[in-house]
Parts: structure tokens; C-alpha cells; sequence
């Protein structure tokens, strides 16, 4: 059976997830604070544990939610979640979320599955809830009855960096779903739990595409996949050897679900818009484009005919030809589409807040960078599992990961002054590539160097890119290895009992 297909694996020790040396060690630390902790606030011992990693894109950047495969890898660090479901007539029927880390304090919600999650007031504890409201959904969409709400006694550690654009959110969404679903004695389909838990996230109010959680449920130790949406799928892809990849944050905090409406809500509404005008240019009635055509994957077809007719089969040439390269205001779209764009967004409060904010729309520009960075990945793909020696494939993945940032960085904007001095100075000190990482505006990037350089690679940034910042107290002296550290595929999503 394809390993997509399998539940999530069940282990009684911590080796299989976390290895031998000293991250089983450490892993083992962690655990044992977990349940002390959760002893001292509940009085009880959890009765299961669940852990997600956050992971980090090699390449496919804002393409996920339009319908096209992406490349990450998990990372080691990941979020752990303990979990104690109450008795039928145990009281008090709420959730209590719990944090190791006394910086988040403890969030209380009614067990109501149906409660509205309050986006104007953000707090931690939300993502919990995203799990919970989403599994019950799940259940009930599968018959699966879960009766009456009880209480959840939870308490989480997490040790992906939060903002970092290593996706410690879906670590959180995908380890807090996990647990809730085993602590009702259920398990289900890898592929069936990736897609579940994107459903799950976007509670939070983010548009989000599926990459992060279908990453984080469905890694293998060793290897990248490679992710297909609809439906979701992920296959191995082992890296050629003598590469690691080097992650390095900017120190500029990315916060995606608050600032959806005009960054990352944005551009899925950009791309949306875009692909609209697409089919209708390319002989769609207003009307049936309108309601037929979600992401630029659904014309992608139109366009690559549009190309035949020129003798090539680039989809960008529709672009060119069809969308212009100023910024559209609404009302030149909607002289194309002939209904207004709060009619054609009304059933999506989050896109009507991104319609609120909005100035003007770079159709052309974003519609670009999703055609040609979809290329990539195949590129990418493709190289690896070429016949080129090892350091060629390096070498080519580098060039495919710095074509990735420009176009990140110039058409879809999603870069920031950090990332580009950052990414600068890792090519400067040898990266064969390196590029932003995640949704972008802040966070990591990802550098792709010779495994031989990277401890000087290591010491060159900090020097280049950190030393300021530990002199201006933005990172203590000591914290660094949490902010720059070299990465090796991890595994996927795992319950513990013990
Ligand atoms: C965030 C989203 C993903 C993906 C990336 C950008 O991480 O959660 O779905 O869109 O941004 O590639």
C-alpha cells in the first residue's frame, strides 16, 4: 500500500520519530516535562500524545492553492501535543489548552464543536480550536458519532520557530487534530487526514493551499515529496547526496493569519481574478468563468491552446497577450466580468476583506509567477531524478531555487528587505541557491550548499547577517543555533502511547 494510504503510524516509544543519538534524548526531556506539567495543571496523566513537524518548501512558492504540486521536506522540529478526553459527566465540558511555554497562557473554549472561532481577537489557543471544530466536521461528514461534547484537558510544546515560515501553525493544526481524533479512539488515512487538516486551518481564516499539513502528516524520514493536490498525494523524492539544506531565519516575523487580508487572502484573490479574465479572454461567457473557474490550474488548458497556436505550449504567452501589466482597479475587472467583485466574493468574508483593503490588482504579474514557478517544481523533479552526476543536479537545483526567489521576490512580492539581504548573503558565501521560504513577508530562507562548507557556510552568516542583530539585542548570543541550523528530511506525523 502506498504510504499516503496508511493510517498514522502508533508508537510505544520514541525512537521510530525521533532516533537514536541525542534528539531522542532531548525528545525524551520534552516529553517527560509534558506530562509533568499536564499532571500539575489537571491532576491526571494524558492519556495519548500526538506530534506534527513543520517543514520547509524547497520550492513552489504560492502555487499550492492553485491547484499545482509543490516540493517540501519536514523538519525535526515539530509540536507535541498531550491530550486527556473526560468521561461522559466529568465536569468542567470545556477545553483547556495548556502551554509548556508560560509566554502562552492557558486558553479555556466551550466543547461546543460548533462555537465561531473569534478572528478579530487572536489567541493561540485558536489553532487547537481549528482541530477540533474541523475533526468533528470530518466526523460527521464520515457518520463517525462522537456523541456528546466532553471535556479535553491538552497541553502543547512546540519547537518550530513561531513567524519563521517553517509552518509551525500546521504543526500545531495537524498535531491538535491528531490527538483529538486518537483520543476518540479513531485513525484514518494519511491522505485523508492531509486534506482534512487543510480544511481544518483555514478556520483561522487563512486561504491556505494544503502543502504545510499534507508535509506534516505525510513526511517520510530521508526524503522530500513531492505534493499533488486534488486530491492530495505525495510521492518520495530522494535529494542528491552531497547537498544539505541550510535554513536561516530573516528575524523579520511573518504573521500570516494577521495580516491575510492584505498579503497572503491577497494574492489568492489576485489569482482568482486573474484566472477569471483568463477564460473569459480566452472564449468563456462572463458568467460560466465566474462560477466555473476557481484557481489558474482550471485554465491552464485555455491557455496552453491559446500557446499552440504559436507554436509553443508556455501558458505565460495567454498571459502576456491577454492580461495587462499596469494594476487593474476593480472596475476595469469588473467591466470584464460584468458583475461586481463583492457579488463574486460574497459567499467569502475573508476575500471581502481582502477586496476592502485592496488598491489595485497585479493580475499579470502573479498569474505569471504561478505558471512559470509550477514549471519549476517539474524542473526540479526532473533533475533529480535525471542522469546528471550529483553536483550538476546541485547545481541545477541551486539555479531553479534562485529563479523561484526573484520570481517570489519582483511578481509576486512576497519577499522583504530581510529576506532579500539575507538570501544575498548566503549566495555571496557559496550557496549553490537560496531562496525565501513559506508564505513569505518575513520568515526563513532556504540555502541549498555543498555539505562539505556548511559549518563555515554557518559561521559566515553569522558574522554577515546575525552579528548586528545580536549587538542590537534582537537575538540573545546563545540563541542562535534556534535561527540558523542545517536540515535533514524528517519524518511525518506520529501518535505516541505509552
Ligand atoms: C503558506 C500556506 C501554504 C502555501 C505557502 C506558500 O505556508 O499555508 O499553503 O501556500 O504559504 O507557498
Amino acid at each position: 500500500m502506498a504510504h499516503d494510504e496508511l493510517p498514522i503510524p502508533i508508537f510505544s516509544s520514541l525512537e521510530p520519530v525521533y532516533g537514536q543519538g541525542s534528539l531522542s534524548d532531548e525528545a525524551r526531556l520534552r516529553f517527560h516535562h509534558l506530562k509533568s506539567k499536564f499532571l500539575h495543571l489537571f491532576g491526571h496523566q494524558p492519556h495519548l500524545f500526538a506530534r506534527s513537524p513543520g517543514r520547509v518548501n524547497l520550492i513552489g512558492e504560492h502555487i499550492d492553492y492553485e491547484g499545482y504540486s509543490v516540493l517540501p521536506m519536514a523538519i525535526r522540529q515539530d509540536t507535541i501535543v498531550a491530550i486527556r478526553k473526560h468521561d461522559a459527566g466529568e465536569s468542567p465540558k470545556v477545553l483547556r489548552i495548556a502551554n509548556v511555554n508560560d509566554k502562552y497562557t492557558m486558553c479555556t473554549y466551550p466543547a461546543d464543536p460548533h462555537q465561531d472561532i473569534d478572528l478579530k481577537n487572536h489567541k493561540w489557543g485558536h489553532y487547537f480550536l481549528c482541530g477540533y471544530k474541523g475533526y468533528h466536521e470530518f466526523a460527521k461528514s464520515k457518520g463517525v458519532d462522537i456523541g456528546e461534547p466532553v471535556g479535553l484537558d491538552v497541553v502543547v510544546d512546540g519547537t518550530v520557530p513561531t513567524g519563521s515560515g517553517l509552518s509551525s501553525s500546521a504543526a500545531f493544526v495537524c498535531s491538535s487534530t491528531i490527538a483529538i481524533m486518537a483520543a476518540f479512539d479513531m485513525n484514518f488515512p494519511k491522505k485523508e487526514i492531509a486534506q482534512l487538516t487543510c480544511e481544518c486551518e483555514r478556520h483561522i481564516g487563512t486561504q491556505s493551499g494544503g502543502m504545510d499539513q499534507a508535509i506534516s502528516v505525510m513526511a517520510k524520514s530521508g526524503f522530500a515529496e513531492l505534493i499533488d493536490f486534488n486530491p492530495v498525494r505525495a510521492s518520495d523524492v530522494q535529494l542528491p547526496a552531497g547537498g544539505t539544506f541550510v535554513i536561516a531565519h530573516s528575524l523579520a516575523e511573518s504573521q500570516k493569519a494577521v495580516t491575510a487580508a492584505t498579503n497572503y487572502n491577497n494574492r489568492v484573490v489576485e489569482c482568482r481574478l486573474a484566472s477569471i479574465i483568463l477564460g473569459i479572454k480566452l472564449g468563456m461567457k462572463p458568467k460560466e468563468a465566474v462560477s466555473k473557474v476557481k484557481t489558474l490550474s482550471d485554465v491552464e488548458g485555455l491557455c496552453v491552446s491559446f500557446a499552440s497556436s504559436r507554436d509553443s505550449s508556455d501558458p505565460v504567452l495567454a498571459i502576456k497577450e491577454f492580461l495587462k501589466e499596469e494594476p487593474y482597479t476593480a472596475e476595469d475587472i469588473e467591466e470584464i466580468t460584468e458583475e461586481s467583485l463583492t457579488s463574486i466574493f460574497a459567499k467569502s468574508a475573508t476575500s471581502l476583506d481582502v477586496l476592502r483593503a485592496a488598491t489595485g490588482f497585479k493580475l499579470f504579474q502573479r498569474a505569471t509567477h504561478v505558471y512559470s514557478e509550477a514549471k519549476r517544481v517539474h524542473a526540479f523533479r526532473d533533475t533529480v531524478e535525471s542522469k546528471l552526476s550529483d553536483d550538476e543536479k546541485l547545481k541545477k537545483l541551486g539555479d531553479l531555487m534562485n529563479e523561484s526567489h526573484h520570481s517570489c521576490s519582483v511578481l509576486y512580492e512576497c519577499s522583504c528587505p530581510e529576506l532579500e539581504e539575507l538570501v544575498k548573503i548566503c549566495r555571496d558565501n557559496g550557496a549553490l541557491g537560496a531562496r525565501l521560504t513559506g508564505a513569505g513577508w518575513g520568515g526563513c530562507a532556504v540555502a541549498l550548499v555543498k555539505e562539505g562548507i556548511v559549518p563555515q557556510f554557518i559561521l559566515n552568516l553569522k558574522e554577515a547577517f546575525y552579528q548586528s542583530r545580536i549587538e542590537k539585542g534582537v537575538i540573545g548570543k546563545n540563541d542562535l543555533g534556534l535561527y540558523v541550523f542545517a536540515s535533514k528530511p524528517s519524518s511525518g506525523a506520529a501518535i505516541f502511547k505509552f
